[in-house]
């Protein structure tokens, strides 16, 4: 990772209010305060016209049932996009949009995310392995994470009798659409 010039890690103790069960948050953090995820930037200058890029690592793991992921984001200038390029393992990009929708893209290696302008994002692993990704957007999107961090997203991914499942996030009240998924092969 040596040609990257930034390098953020996000560890359990900087998610407080990321993950919808906080009992098994509080417990987790009392053995340890895991690293979540980590992002590898390439600087430019955070104007529009200029490029950033970087890799994503989600490390896998749950807290309580609700799979490791990022805290997620809109971009503070909304009409800005972003592609992820999965590189490696398994997961899901969460996104939801202020008009209540819900779009769920399955991250595989060699899938290509594309993130529509106005749409907040989450990466989520699901797997046993690393999450990588390859990121790239506009210089000038800049993030809000405050909306997020609020309210959580409206839904959550969390484990089910062995299964990946999009529940709804009891700790948001917001109301919301039907969940629209895209995989692999669609
Ligand atoms: C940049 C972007 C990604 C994320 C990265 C970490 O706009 O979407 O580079 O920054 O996946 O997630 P956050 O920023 O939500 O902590
Ligand atoms: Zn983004």
């Amino acid at each position: 990772m040596s040609s990257f010039d930034n390098h953020i890690q996000r560890r359990l103790s900087a998610m407080k209010n990321s993950f919808a069960d906080r009992e098994a948050y509080k417990a987790m953090l009392d053995s340890g305060d895991a690293l979540i995820y980590e992002v590898y930037e390439n600087r430019r200058p955070e104007v529009a016209g200029e490029l950033l890029s970087g890799l994503s690592i989600v490390h896998p793991g749950r807290v309580g049932s609700e799979y490791f992921m990022t805290k997620g984001h809109y971009h503070s200038v909304r009409d800005t996009a972003e592609i992820y390029y999965c590189m490696q393992g398994e997961g899901l990009l969460l996104m939801e949009n202020e008009a209540g929708e819900t779009a769920v893209e399955e991250f595989s290696p060699g899938r290509v995310v594309y993130v529509l302008p106005r749409w907040a994002h989450r990466s989520i692993n699901t797997g046993k392995e690393d999450l990588v990704t390859f990121f790239v957007y506009p210089g000038n999107a800049g993030h809000d994470y405050s909306t997020i961090d609020t309210t959580g997203f409206r839904k959550c991914v969390v484990e089910q009798n062995g299964a990946v499942t999009i529940v709804d996030n009891p700790k948001n009240n917001l109301p919301h659409t039907e969940v629209s998924f895209h995989g692999a092969g669609a």
